[in-house]
C-alpha cells in the first residue's frame, strides 16, 4: 500500500472537460485492468453523479477524507464498472476551504489522507486555484490539464503554470505536468484546428497526441450515470479516451525507463 499513482485533473477555467476526463480516462484505465479511484474534489459533485453515486449515498465523502475524519479505504466505493471506484463529493466541500484554512497542514491534508492509497488515483478538481486544488497538487505526482479547443483556451494557463511552480517550490518538488489535453475539438471547425496548432507550438511535447473530439455521446453519458465507454463503447468519445489511456501508460513507461 501507499504506492499509488496520484494524478490531479486541474484547470481553474470552468467547463473545460476536467470531470469528463477524470471519469472517462478512469474508466478507460479500469477497462485495461488498472485499479482506479476517482476522487471527486469538487463541491458540484459532477463526478459522483456521473459515476452513479446518488445524493443520499455520499457519506463518507471527500470532505471527510480531507478533514481526516475517514480513511481512503472507508471513503472509496465501487461503481458499476469493474476496477473503477470513487470517493464522492458533497456540497459541504464548498465550505472546506474556510474550515481548513486555520490548520497548520492545510495544504497537505489530502496528501496525508492518501498515504495508504494504491492503484491509480485521479483527482477531479474544482474550477478554482484555491486550497482544494492546491491540496490535490500537493498530493499528486502529476497534473493533467484539459484545455477546451476554443478561442480563450490558452488564457489563464500561465496562472495555472505559476501555481504548479509554487507548489513545486513549497511542498511538492516532484510534481510534473503529465500532459495538456485538448478537449471538445471539432475537426470541421477551423478555430479548433488553430487552437490545437497554437497549443502544440506554445507548449510542445507536453500536449497529448490524443485529442478528445466533441461527441454528443460523451455529453449524454453523465445523465445515464455512466462513463461513455460503458454507455456507448463504440462512440468516438470512447475511442478517444481509450487512446488517451494507452498514451498515458506509454508515457509513464518511458519516464520510468528514463529514471
Ligand atoms: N468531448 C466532449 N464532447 C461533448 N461534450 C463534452 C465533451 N467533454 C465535455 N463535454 C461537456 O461539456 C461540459 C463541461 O464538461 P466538464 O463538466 O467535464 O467540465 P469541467 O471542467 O469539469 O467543468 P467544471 O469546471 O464546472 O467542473 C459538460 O456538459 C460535458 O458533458
Ligand atoms: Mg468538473
Amino acid at each position: 500500500m501507499g504506492d499509488a499513482i496520484i494524478v490531479a485533473v486541474a484547470n481553474q477555467k470552468g467547463g473545460v472537460g476536467k470531470t469528463t476526463t477524470a471519469i472517462n480516462l478512469g474508466a478507460a484505465l479500469a477497462e485495461r485492468g488498472q485499479a482506479v479511484t476517482v476522487i471527486d474534489l469538487d463541491p458540484q459533485g459532477n463526478a459522483s453523479t456521473g459515476l452513479g453515486i446518488g445524493g443520499g449515498d455520499r457519506s463518507p465523502s471527500s470532505y471527510d477524507l480531507l478533514a481526516g475524519d475517514t480513511t481512503i479505504a472507508a471513503a472509496t466505493r465501487p461503481t458499476a464498472l469493474a476496477n473503477l471506484s470513487i470517493v464522492p463529493a458533497t456540497a459541504d466541500l464548498s465550505s472546506a476551504e474556510l474550515d481548513i484554512a486555520g490548520r497548520a497542514r492545510r495544504t497537505h491534508l489530502l496528501a496525508d489522507s492518501l498515504k495508504d492509497a494504491s492503484g491509480i488515483v485521479l483527482i477531479d478538481c474544482p474550477p478554482a486555484l484555491g486550497l482544494l486544488t492546491i491540496n490535490a497538487m500537493v498530493a499528486a505526482e502529476a497534473v493533467i490539464v484539459p484545455l477546451q479547443a476554443e478561442f480563450y483556451a490558452l488564457e489563464g494557463l500561465s496562472q495555472l503554470m505559476l501555481t504548479i511552480r509554487q507548489v513545486r517550490q513549497s511542498a511538492n518538488p516532484a510534481l510534473r505536468i503529465e500532459g495538456v489535453l485538448l478537449t471538445m475539438s471539432d475537426s470541421r471547425n477551423n478555430l479548433s484546428q488553430q487552437v490545437e496548432a497554437d497549443a502544440r507550438n506554445t507548449l510542445g511535447a507536453v500536449v497529448f497526441d490524443t485529442v478528445i473530439p466533441r461527441n454528443v455521446r460523451v455529453s449524454e453519458s453523465p445523465s445515464h450515470a455512466m462513463p461513455v465507454i460503458h454507455y456507448d463503447p463504440a462512440s468516438k468519445g470512447s475511442a478517444a479516451y481509450r487512446a488517451l489511456a494507452v498514451e498515458l501508460l506509454a508515457r509513464r513507461k518511458k519516464e520510468n525507463a528514463r529514471g
